[in-house]
Formats: C-alpha cells, sequence, structure tokens
C-alpha cells in the first residue's frame, strides 16, 4: 500500500472482529511507528500492548469505575469542554456516527451503549497504552513527539490491514490501566490505541470524517500564483 493511499483511506475502527493479532506483527507495526521524528531524536515513547486476561481486566475496571461514578483520572492535564469551530467539528462527527449505527438523538440508552463500549476501547481484541517518559512531562515537545509516533503506528497498523483508533476513553481509569499493566511511575500514560481486524459489517467502521480545505488552514506567502 503506497502512502497517500494508506493516509486517505485510513479511518478509525471502531468495530473489530474476534481473530487475534500476532505478536509479529504487532512488533512490524511497532518497528514502523518507531522511526518517527523525535525533537533532539530523544525517542520519549513507551508502549505497551495488551490482550486476551489482562485486556479484559482492564476492560471491566474501566466499566466498574465508571458506572460507580469514578472521577476519570488521567496522567497528563485535561482540557476543558471545546468550544467555537473545535466544538462544531466534535459534534459533526458524533452526529456522523450515531446516524451510521442509527442511534436517535433521545435515545439516552443506546448513546451511553455507545459511550460505554469506548470506554472498553470497543472490544478490539488489542490496546496499546501509549507512554512516554515522566521526566519530560513538562517539557509539550514530548507529548508532540509521542503524537507523531502514534500517527506512525495507526497508519502502519492500517497498511497492514488492521484497524485501529486511538482511544482516550480507554486510558480514563489510568489507575487501573497502569496497575493491571505493571507501568511504571516514571511513565505517563498519553493515550491508548484500540487495534484489530476490522469487521467489515460494524457500520460505524464506513464513516469518514470531513476535514476543511486546504485554503482554510493554511496561509502560503511568496508564491507567484
Ligand atoms: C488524542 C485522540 C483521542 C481520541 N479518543 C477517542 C475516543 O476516546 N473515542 C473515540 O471514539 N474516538 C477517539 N478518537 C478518534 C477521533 O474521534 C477521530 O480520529 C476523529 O474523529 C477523526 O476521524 P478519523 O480518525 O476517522 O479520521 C481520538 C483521537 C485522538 C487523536
Amino acid at each position: 500500500m503506497n502512502l497517500e493511499h494508506a493516509i486517505n483511506d485510513r479511518r478509525s475502527i471502531r468495530g473489530f472482529t474476534d481473530q487475534p493479532v500476532s505478536k509479529e506483527l504487532l512488533e512490524e507495526v511497532i518497528a514502523l511507528a518507531n522511526r518517527a521524528p523525535s525533537s533532539m531524536n530523544t525517542q520519549p515513547w513507551h508502549l505497551h500492548v495488551l490482550t486476551g486476561e489482562p485486556l479484559e481486566r482492564v476492560r471491566k475496571g474501566n466499566t466498574e469505575n465508571m458506572l460507580a461514578g469514578v472521577k476519570p483520572t488521567r496522567d497528563i492535564e485535561d482540557y476543558s469542554e471545546y468550544q467555537g469551530e473545535h466544538r462544531k467539528r466534535q459534534i459533526e462527527i458524533a452526529v456522523q456516527l450515531f446516524e451510521a449505527m442509527g442511534i436517535e438523538r433521545h435515545d439516552a440508552e443506546r448513546r451511553q451503549d455507545w459511550v460505554m463500549r469506548g470506554f472498553r476501547q470497543f472490544d478490539a481484541p488489542v490496546s496499546i497504552v501509549v507512554c512516554f517518559d515522566r521526566s519530560l512531562l513538562a517539557n509539550t515537545i514530548a507529548h508532540f513527539d509521542t503524537g507523531a509516533m502514534t500517527y506512525g503506528l495507526v497508519l502502519a497498523a492500517w497498511s497492514k490491514g488492521l484497524g485501529s483508533v486511538i482511544n482516550g476513553q480507554g486510558i480514563m481509569q489510568s489507575p487501573v490501566v497502569r496497575e493491571v499493566a505493571g507501568i511504571p511511575e516514571d511513565q505517563v500514560i498519553l493515550t491508548c490505541v484500540a487495534l484489530g481486524w476490522p469487521d467489515e459489517d460494524f457500520v460505524a467502521n464506513s464513516v469518514v470524517s470531513r476535514r476543511r480545505p486546504v485554503s482554510n488552514l493554511t496561509h502560503f506567502l511568496g508564491f507567484v500564483e
């Protein structure tokens, strides 16, 4: 698969088959992601790859805590509510997903069910917990570096036929994830990536999120028309 094809075709996948993903294939994907650039080649990232029983324990812990009303706890400072254009785009993708899933606006039960699926990491067979060195927590460049690596990870996975979604919901109860995965205190949990073989029958998997035109986000200078 060429790069342009992979970038254009990739989309977040939120429905997976039960087929396991081999450790060898995950190692190949991670080796590609690990080629990401980083500030001064610091490579601040660490990955914890969960499947099977440990992943089930994370799902259970996340779900129980969320249902019990335990306040979400993350290692990085969370943003407050999105506003303006950001809020509009947030709503747009939610509407696209709910329409695809046939979830009505006022169907509180199914909306809640969708949210809980997110906390269960969409029942994916694999969860990759993305961390970076805590010594760099105040250095926002480390967040940038780890984000760049994470995009490489989802693209590399896509190029192998694997689907994934970067899944902030999956680490909203970070102490649960840290405990089950044995993540050392000197690593900050940034996010996780839910990953597996896409379920072709899961309708939300065909949703293509919209982008604004290049002219809306780019200011060219010095070019001769
Ligand atoms: C940092 C980050 C966190 C995300 N967390 C979630 C999440 O918790 N649940 C979810 O369904 N999608 C999550 N997403 C996926 C975004 O909703 C998705 O990337 C966006 O809507 C664009 O769609 P696309 O990936 O299909 O192009 C996250 C993406 C990023 C980059």
